[in-house]
Protein backbone atom coordinates (compact mmCIF):
# COMPACT_ATOMS: atom_id res chain seq x y z
CA UNK A 1 0.00 0.00 0.00
CA UNK A 2 1.37 3.63 -0.89
CA UNK A 3 2.50 5.56 1.81
CA UNK A 4 1.67 8.75 2.67
CA UNK A 5 5.39 9.89 3.79
CA UNK A 6 5.27 12.97 6.96
CA UNK A 7 7.23 15.23 4.79
CA UNK A 8 9.48 17.98 6.41
CA UNK A 9 10.94 21.06 4.06
CA UNK A 10 14.13 22.56 4.86
CA UNK A 11 14.05 26.04 3.26
CA UNK A 12 15.65 29.72 3.13
CA UNK A 13 16.40 31.55 -0.14
CA UNK A 14 19.46 32.77 1.60
CA UNK A 15 22.33 30.33 1.29
CA UNK A 16 24.57 29.09 3.82
CA UNK A 17 21.81 28.72 6.86
CA UNK A 18 22.19 25.09 7.47
CA UNK A 19 19.26 23.56 5.14
CA UNK A 20 22.00 21.23 3.75
CA UNK A 21 23.40 20.24 7.22
CA UNK A 22 19.71 20.19 9.02
CA UNK A 23 18.36 17.87 6.34
CA UNK A 24 21.17 14.90 6.58
CA UNK A 25 20.97 14.71 10.31
CA UNK A 26 17.43 15.30 10.35
CA UNK A 27 16.86 12.60 8.23
CA UNK A 28 19.63 10.38 9.83
CA UNK A 29 17.59 10.81 13.05
CA UNK A 30 14.21 9.99 11.19
CA UNK A 31 15.66 6.85 9.54
CA UNK A 32 15.97 5.33 13.34
CA UNK A 33 11.88 5.43 13.24
CA UNK A 34 11.12 4.42 9.94
CA UNK A 35 12.21 4.50 6.18
CA UNK A 36 12.69 8.06 4.94
CA UNK A 37 13.36 9.39 1.09
CA UNK A 38 15.74 12.57 0.67
CA UNK A 39 15.19 14.42 -2.10
CA UNK A 40 17.47 17.46 -3.16
CA UNK A 41 15.91 20.12 -4.91
CA UNK A 42 19.39 22.17 -4.66
CA UNK A 43 21.01 22.02 -8.16
CA UNK A 44 24.25 22.48 -6.21
CA UNK A 45 23.62 18.13 -5.39
CA UNK A 46 25.11 18.50 -2.33
CA UNK A 47 23.00 15.78 -0.64
CA UNK A 48 24.01 13.80 -3.73
CA UNK A 49 27.65 14.28 -2.92
CA UNK A 50 26.90 13.32 0.67
CA UNK A 51 25.25 9.90 0.22
CA UNK A 52 28.03 8.80 -2.33
CA UNK A 53 30.59 9.57 0.40
CA UNK A 54 28.69 7.18 2.74
CA UNK A 55 30.24 4.35 1.02
CA UNK A 56 27.11 2.16 2.11
CA UNK A 57 24.79 -0.06 -0.18
CA UNK A 58 22.25 2.26 -2.01
CA UNK A 59 19.57 -0.45 -1.25
CA UNK A 60 20.17 -0.64 2.74
CA UNK A 61 16.75 0.11 4.04
CA UNK A 62 17.58 1.56 7.07
CA UNK A 63 19.58 4.75 5.26
CA UNK A 64 17.69 7.49 3.65
CA UNK A 65 17.34 6.78 -0.03
CA UNK A 66 18.21 9.80 -1.88
CA UNK A 67 15.98 10.68 -4.92
CA UNK A 68 17.50 12.66 -7.30
CA UNK A 69 16.17 10.73 -11.19
CA UNK A 70 14.52 13.38 -12.08
CA UNK A 71 15.35 16.77 -13.91
CA UNK A 72 12.61 18.74 -11.64
CA UNK A 73 12.81 18.23 -7.80
CA UNK A 74 8.86 18.03 -7.81
CA UNK A 75 9.03 14.80 -9.57
CA UNK A 76 11.32 13.15 -7.50
CA UNK A 77 9.39 14.70 -4.16
CA UNK A 78 6.39 12.98 -5.57
CA UNK A 79 8.10 9.54 -6.45
CA UNK A 80 9.52 9.27 -2.93
CA UNK A 81 6.51 10.20 -1.00
CA UNK A 82 4.79 6.78 -2.18
CA UNK A 83 8.03 5.13 -0.62
CA UNK A 84 8.40 6.18 2.39
CA UNK A 85 7.58 6.61 6.22
CA UNK A 86 8.83 10.35 6.29
CA UNK A 87 10.62 12.37 3.24
CA UNK A 88 13.18 14.78 3.75
CA UNK A 89 12.96 18.19 1.28
CA UNK A 90 15.88 20.45 1.10
CA UNK A 91 14.91 23.03 -1.19
CA UNK A 92 16.84 25.50 -3.15
CA UNK A 93 18.23 29.61 -2.77
CA UNK A 94 16.68 31.93 -4.37
CA UNK A 95 17.15 31.47 -7.63
CA UNK A 96 14.85 28.83 -7.94
CA UNK A 97 12.00 30.89 -5.72
CA UNK A 98 9.02 28.77 -7.39
CA UNK A 99 10.60 25.21 -7.29
CA UNK A 100 10.21 25.99 -3.94
CA UNK A 101 6.85 27.43 -3.74
CA UNK A 102 5.51 24.05 -5.48
CA UNK A 103 7.57 21.65 -3.57
CA UNK A 104 5.69 23.39 -0.58
CA UNK A 105 2.90 22.58 -1.76
CA UNK A 106 3.21 19.15 -0.94
CA UNK A 107 5.18 19.38 2.41
CA UNK A 108 3.70 19.09 5.39
CA UNK A 109 6.25 21.11 7.89
CA UNK A 110 8.39 23.46 6.44
CA UNK A 111 11.95 24.13 9.10
CA UNK A 112 13.31 27.73 7.91
CA UNK A 113 16.93 27.78 9.66
CA UNK A 114 18.31 31.25 10.71
CA UNK A 115 21.59 32.24 11.37
CA UNK A 116 21.02 34.24 14.90
CA UNK A 117 21.75 38.18 13.84
CA UNK A 118 18.78 40.42 12.54
CA UNK A 119 20.64 40.92 9.09
CA UNK A 120 19.99 36.99 8.68
CA UNK A 121 16.15 37.29 10.46
CA UNK A 122 15.28 40.28 7.89
CA UNK A 123 16.23 38.61 5.02
CA UNK A 124 14.08 35.43 5.92
CA UNK A 125 10.98 37.86 4.78
CA UNK A 126 10.73 36.74 1.68
CA UNK A 127 11.07 33.05 2.65
CA UNK A 128 8.18 33.55 4.78
CA UNK A 129 6.08 34.99 1.72
CA UNK A 130 6.63 32.26 -0.63
CA UNK A 131 5.74 29.97 2.46
CA UNK A 132 2.57 31.94 2.67
CA UNK A 133 1.78 31.64 -0.86
CA UNK A 134 2.12 27.99 -0.70
CA UNK A 135 -0.21 27.69 2.11
CA UNK A 136 -2.83 29.18 -0.02
CA UNK A 137 -2.88 26.34 -2.20
CA UNK A 138 -1.96 23.50 1.14
CA UNK A 139 -3.06 24.72 4.16
CA UNK A 140 -2.06 21.74 6.45
CA UNK A 141 1.97 23.40 5.62
CA UNK A 142 3.47 23.77 9.09
CA UNK A 143 6.37 26.56 9.19
CA UNK A 144 8.60 27.04 11.97
CA UNK A 145 12.08 28.80 12.07
CA UNK A 146 14.81 27.45 13.81
CA UNK A 147 17.91 29.25 14.96
CA UNK A 148 21.54 27.63 14.00
CA UNK A 149 24.77 28.11 14.58
CA UNK A 150 24.09 29.51 18.07
CA UNK A 151 26.64 30.28 20.29
CA UNK A 152 25.91 29.16 24.18
CA UNK A 153 26.33 32.95 25.31
CA UNK A 154 24.81 34.74 22.63
CA UNK A 155 21.76 36.40 23.76
CA UNK A 156 18.41 37.02 21.79
CA UNK A 157 19.01 40.82 21.26
CA UNK A 158 15.95 43.40 20.96
CA UNK A 159 16.49 43.76 17.72
CA UNK A 160 16.17 39.76 17.06
CA UNK A 161 13.22 39.46 18.81
CA UNK A 162 11.64 42.20 17.02
CA UNK A 163 12.94 40.87 13.36
CA UNK A 164 11.08 37.34 14.30
CA UNK A 165 7.68 39.11 15.65
CA UNK A 166 7.42 40.68 12.13
CA UNK A 167 7.79 37.39 10.60
CA UNK A 168 4.95 36.26 12.41
CA UNK A 169 6.28 32.54 11.99
CA UNK A 170 7.07 30.50 15.50
CA UNK A 171 10.47 29.62 16.31
CA UNK A 172 11.31 26.19 17.40
CA UNK A 173 12.24 25.98 21.16
CA UNK A 174 15.60 23.76 20.52
CA UNK A 175 18.24 25.86 18.25
CA UNK A 176 21.22 23.80 16.74
CA UNK A 177 24.41 25.20 18.09
CA UNK A 178 27.61 26.08 16.05
CA UNK A 179 29.74 22.43 16.44
CA UNK A 180 32.47 21.32 14.88
CA UNK A 181 30.30 18.14 14.30
CA UNK A 182 28.44 19.02 12.11
CA UNK A 183 30.94 20.30 10.14
CA UNK A 184 32.88 17.08 10.58
CA UNK A 185 30.06 14.57 9.82
CA UNK A 186 29.61 16.18 6.60
CA UNK A 187 32.50 16.17 5.38
CA UNK A 188 33.00 12.62 7.06
CA UNK A 189 29.92 11.60 4.87
CA UNK A 190 27.79 10.78 7.85
CA UNK A 191 25.69 12.04 10.77
CA UNK A 192 26.33 13.20 13.82
CA UNK A 193 24.59 10.23 15.34
CA UNK A 194 27.64 8.28 13.61
CA UNK A 195 30.15 10.40 15.04
CA UNK A 196 29.60 8.51 18.79
CA UNK A 197 30.86 10.61 21.54
CA UNK A 198 32.18 13.49 19.30
CA UNK A 199 28.41 14.41 17.69
CA UNK A 200 26.22 13.17 21.15
CA UNK A 201 25.31 16.86 21.99
CA UNK A 202 24.33 17.53 18.29
CA UNK A 203 22.73 14.31 17.72
CA UNK A 204 20.38 15.27 20.65
CA UNK A 205 19.44 18.83 19.86
CA UNK A 206 18.54 16.77 16.58
CA UNK A 207 16.16 14.37 18.16
CA UNK A 208 14.38 17.35 19.97
CA UNK A 209 13.96 18.93 16.92
CA UNK A 210 12.22 15.88 16.00
CA UNK A 211 10.14 15.95 18.88
CA UNK A 212 8.76 19.51 17.68
CA UNK A 213 8.42 18.85 14.53
CA UNK A 214 6.97 15.53 14.02
CA UNK A 215 3.40 14.49 14.98
CA UNK A 216 3.08 11.72 17.80
N1 LIG B 1 25.30 24.20 13.47
C1 LIG B 1 26.41 24.29 12.73
N2 LIG B 1 27.62 24.21 13.31
C2 LIG B 1 28.75 24.32 12.57
N3 LIG B 1 28.79 24.51 11.23
C3 LIG B 1 27.60 24.60 10.59
C4 LIG B 1 26.36 24.48 11.29
N4 LIG B 1 25.36 24.62 10.37
C5 LIG B 1 25.94 24.80 9.17
N5 LIG B 1 27.30 24.80 9.29
C6 LIG B 1 28.27 25.02 8.21
O1 LIG B 1 27.87 26.22 7.53
C7 LIG B 1 27.99 26.08 6.13
C8 LIG B 1 26.64 26.29 5.45
O2 LIG B 1 25.74 25.27 5.86
P1 LIG B 1 24.81 24.52 4.81
O3 LIG B 1 24.08 23.47 5.56
O4 LIG B 1 25.58 24.10 3.61
O5 LIG B 1 23.81 25.70 4.40
P2 LIG B 1 22.77 25.79 3.17
O6 LIG B 1 22.44 24.40 2.75
O7 LIG B 1 21.61 26.53 3.74
O8 LIG B 1 23.47 26.57 2.10
C9 LIG B 1 28.57 24.71 5.89
O9 LIG B 1 29.98 24.85 5.80
C10 LIG B 1 28.20 23.93 7.16
O10 LIG B 1 29.14 22.90 7.45
MG1 LIG C 1 22.59 23.54 0.83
Amino acid sequence: MAKAAYTIALANLKGGCGKTTISTNLSAALAARGSVGLVDADPQGALRHWVDWQHTDPNDARLPKLYAEHADPLENLKSAQPQHDFVVADCPPSLDIAVTQRMLEFCDFVLVPVLPSPLDLWASAQTIEVINQARAKNPKLRAALVLNQTEPKSAMTRAMTQAIAKLNTPVLATSVRRRAAYRNAVVEGVSVFQLGNRGREAANEINQILIEVVPK
